[in-house]
């Protein structure tokens, strides 16, 4: 009997990200690509208590099924901390039930992409958007329109044109905070005129928000869940990258028809999340200031940023862009127009570096002249030799343009 897999499975190119999270673990590159939070920052003896703790106290409870929505004290303790971190901006009031637990905020986006969307159906999506968002969604055969964006976010009068001549738009995916790719943050100016453009047209939107409390300086800005009458946001939120991504632990708010829906393909997918992973996330938000570490891991990335930023200044050409993020994980460089960058990473391999090239960023236009660096992961020397390697290469390179 010959294998036969589905035409959609068939049809798909491997993930991005798997030769890119393998280059990363080759010790003689130094990879600037996966998005990898500092190991330092994870909180190793402390998790280490937590666990011991719920095996003691509430081991039968943790290793039991739980509910698909996920474990009811983890779910009223993240309501809880986003009402803190969110209430003054005007975000309603969140209790457990406006929010389920997802095996990682990429489940969540998974599960979003299979509850709203028919092959053929369009996704609006930044202009750059997060790939592993796109892969999520070409599971359901998505179509893409690429929404322009400048440093203060998603074009205003761009996305209205779109939503204007684009039929079958499904929902719009953004992340509003120190994007990925970009490390851009959307002013608040740009989250009011969208969310009055998305109320206007009734359309959900998608807040993917791993990276919002990694605010190195500036001033804290109203996620657009605040600014959502018609609870029409779908807010995802994670503890990734503020935590430990080996946990797979994230959250999604959404309206009672979204949670219910979801909830339906949750139980389908995993039947649930961890119950021990949960229990325990709940138990270090209970015993530790989860804030507080936050604000810790924000110094340390504060000072890798503004290493890079600095190394990036004394190595590359002045011809060469780069973003200046407030927070995040990655800042974003642009090429002159007519270079490569999937080329220049093949060189910068050979120079024992690696970032990962811009076009799989664009689903649709795929441009060819950005690439994506990460600055949490490595430590200073690191970082210092990496760009200084990542500088050689595009003088190299620049050679082969002239
Ligand atoms: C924008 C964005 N969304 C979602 C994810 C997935 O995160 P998680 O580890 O919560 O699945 C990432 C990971 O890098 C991301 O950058």
């Amino acid at each position: 009997m010959a294998i036969c897999f589905s035409k959609i499975v068939t049809e798909m190119k491997a993930s991005e990200l798997t030769p890119i999270l393998a280059l990363t673990a080759r010790p003689d590159i130094i990879s600037f690509a996966g998005g990898l939070p500092a190991e330092e920052t994870f909180p190793l003896q402390e998790l280490k208590e937590t666990a011991l703790q719920v095996m003691e106290e509430n081991g039968k409870e943790a290793l039991q099924y739980g509910l698909a929505a996920g474990d009811k004290e983890l779910r009223g303790a993240i309501a809880d901390r986003m009402n803190g971190l969110y209430g003054h901006f005007g975000m309603r009031t969140l209790a457990a039930d406006d929010m389920m637990i997802v095996t990682g905020s990429q489940q969540g986006l998974d599960i979003i992409g299979r509850i709203f969307l028919d092959k053929g159906d369009v996704v609006l999506v930044e202009k750059p958007s997060y790939l592993g968002a796109i892969g999520a969604f070409d599971f359901e055969g998505a179509n893409y329109v690429e929404v322009p964006m400048d440093k203060e976010g998603m074009i205003p009068d761009e996305l209205e044109k779109i939503l204007q001549t684009t039929e079958r738009v499904k929902f719009i995916y953004v992340i509003p905070n120190f994007q990925n790719p970009t490390g851009i943050c959307w002013s608040k100016e740009r989250r009011e005129k969208i969310m009055e453009i998305v109320s206007r047209y009734e359309i959900p939107v998608v807040e993917d928000n791993p990276y919002g409390e990694l605010r190195m300086e500036g001033e804290a800005l109203p996620p657009l869940l605040s600014m959502d009458p018609k609870h029409l946001v779908i807010h995802s939120g994670s503890f990734s990258k503020v935590l430990a991504p080996g946990m797979r632990l994230a959250w999604v708010v959404a309206n009672e028809k979204i949670l219910s829906k979801m909830t339906l393909v949750k139980s389908a997918t995993d039947l649930h999340t961890s119950s021990l992973i949960q229990r325990e996330a709940a138990m270090y938000m209970k015993k530790y200031n989860l804030s507080a570490h936050i604000k810790e891991n924000c110094k340390l990335y504060k000072h890798r940023r503004d290493v890079m930023l600095d190394a990036l200044k004394t190595n590359l050409p002045e011809y060469i862009q780069w973003t200046h993020p407030e927070g995040g994980l990655f800042l974003w460089i642009t090429l002159p127009a007519d270079w490569d960058a999937r080329e220049l990473l093949m060189m910068a391999i050979d120079k024992k570096v690696a970032f990962v090239p811009g076009d799989c960023f664009f689903p649709v236009s795929g441009k060819r002249n950005y690439f994506r660096l990460n600055f949490s992961y490595n430590n200073d020397e690191r970082i210092k030799e990496g760009i200084r390697r990542l500088g050689e290469t595009i003088k190299t390179y620049a050679e082969t343009k002239k």
